[in-house]
């Protein structure tokens, strides 16, 4: 596949496992154990099926959306992926630069092998950041308050990981963050570089660094050293998004963390309608995982969601070509949701409704 010919996000995905070292893409790539919820991310969007309106005047289309607050040109956001410079040399900042240059949100990586401060230095644009919360409390402090003075206007709290999931590609390869990149959040600090292990050397890094006692009790915590939003990512189930709201959450991203963690889990697509009519619309709802095409966002919006993420198409096209790959993933899938939007007859987001789609689980009308 020529890098011209590319039309659409998945395409990307054979560049980059032609482009990089095997370590590298088996690590972007897999999921947990049997990969099971793996393809039921993607397999479940063709349960629901569009129930398109017709000669609706749709010459003007406006796909801009309010996250937190904050006006951007779509519901599409972009998730956080550890170690981007893995990718490509320019990592993390090509990945806001594209961001920006889309007009939407990238999502910071804990992780992330470019700091906040470098990030921010991209532009000043709006940011949200990845939180993993460090058996050391100090750190999680500390790096709260960078995250907040580098200007990042909300913090994302990953909640579906005290221990990472078994991922047995990272296991096979022995995984480990190349000798030239360290956690540029962490530099400095031991915390900063993965050893060389006999298995995952991120499993091991995640059993002795992140704190397995996290708990509800914890977001009063984190409410206690920042002002900034916190939306709570990893939710599956309606007991939990009453939890999360009641523990003062702004927002919650439905999410299995892109099928890495917990194996047998649902399709987060399939999770969403629980999620959404538990929140009953007093914060918003946000999904991630399996997103690869215009529809997909249509189904999740129309199924109650207030914006999605995308996490593997990132990389992916970053490392096939740059911060260029990244832009254009974001211009297709813009592209796409725009048409879809057009053919099933509505004009901005507000008009996509339940009643725009039709799922395997809905009852006969
Ligand atoms: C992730 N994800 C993730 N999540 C998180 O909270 N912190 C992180 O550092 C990472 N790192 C990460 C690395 C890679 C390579 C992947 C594929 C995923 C999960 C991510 O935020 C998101 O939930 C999923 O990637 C969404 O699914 P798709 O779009 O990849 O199918």
């Amino acid at each position: 596949m020529k890098m011209e010919m590319i039309t659409n996000v998945t395409e990307y995905e054979a560049i980059a496992k032609e482009k990089l070292p095997k370590m590298v893409y088996d690590y972007y790539a897999s999921g947990a154990e049997d990969q099971w919820t793996l393809k039921e991310n993607r397999n479940a969007f063709s349960r629901i099926l569009f129930r398109p309106r017709i000669l609706v005047d749709v010459s003007k289309i406006d796909l801009t959306a309010t996250v937190l607050g904050f006006k951007i040109s779509m519901p599409i956001m972009i998730a956080p992926t550890a170690m981007q410079k893995m990718a490509h040399p320019e990592g993390e900042l090509a990945t806001a630069r594209a961001a920006s240059a889309a007009g939407t949100i990238m999502t910071l990586s804990s992780w992330a092998t470019s700091s906040v401060e470098e990030v921010a230095s991209t532009g000043p644009d709006i940011r949200f950041f990845q939180l993993y919360v460090f058996k050391d409390r100090n750190v999680v402090a500390q790096l709260v308050r960078r995250a907040e003075r580098a200007g990042f206007k909300a913090i994302a709290l990953t909640v579906d990981t005290p221990i990472l999931g078994r991922r047995e590609a990272d296991i096979k390869n022995r995984f480990t963050l190349p000798p030239n990149l360290v956690l540029k959040n962490f530099e400095g600090l031991d915390l900063g570089k993965l050893d060389k292990t006999s298995d995952s050397g991120l499993a091991s890094y995640v059993a002795g660094q992140i704190d397995r006692s996290l708990n509800w009790k914890d977001i009063k915590w984190l409410q206690s050293i920042t002002s900034l939003p916190i939306l709570v990512k990893g939710v599956l189930t309606a007991e939990d998004t009453r939890l999360a709201i009641q523990a003062g959450a702004a927002g919650i991203i439905v999410s299995n963390h892109g099928a890495r963690q917990l194996d047998y889990v649902p399709a987060t697509i399939m999770a969403l309608e629980e999620v959404v009519k538990a929140a009953q619309g007093k914060i918003p709802v946000f999904l991630d995982g399996g997103i690869r095409r215009g529809t997909d966002v249509f189904k999740a919006l129309a199924l109650g969601a207030a914006g999605v993420f995308i996490g593997r198409p990132v990389v992916f096209s970053l490392a096939a070509d740059g911060e260029t790959g990244v832009r254009k993933v974001l211009q297709m899938l813009r592209d796409e949701f725009e048409l879809t939007m057009a053919l099933s007859g509505c004009r901005s987001l507000k008009e996509i409704t339940r009643d725009h789609v039709v799922t395997e689980w809905d009852h006969p009308r």
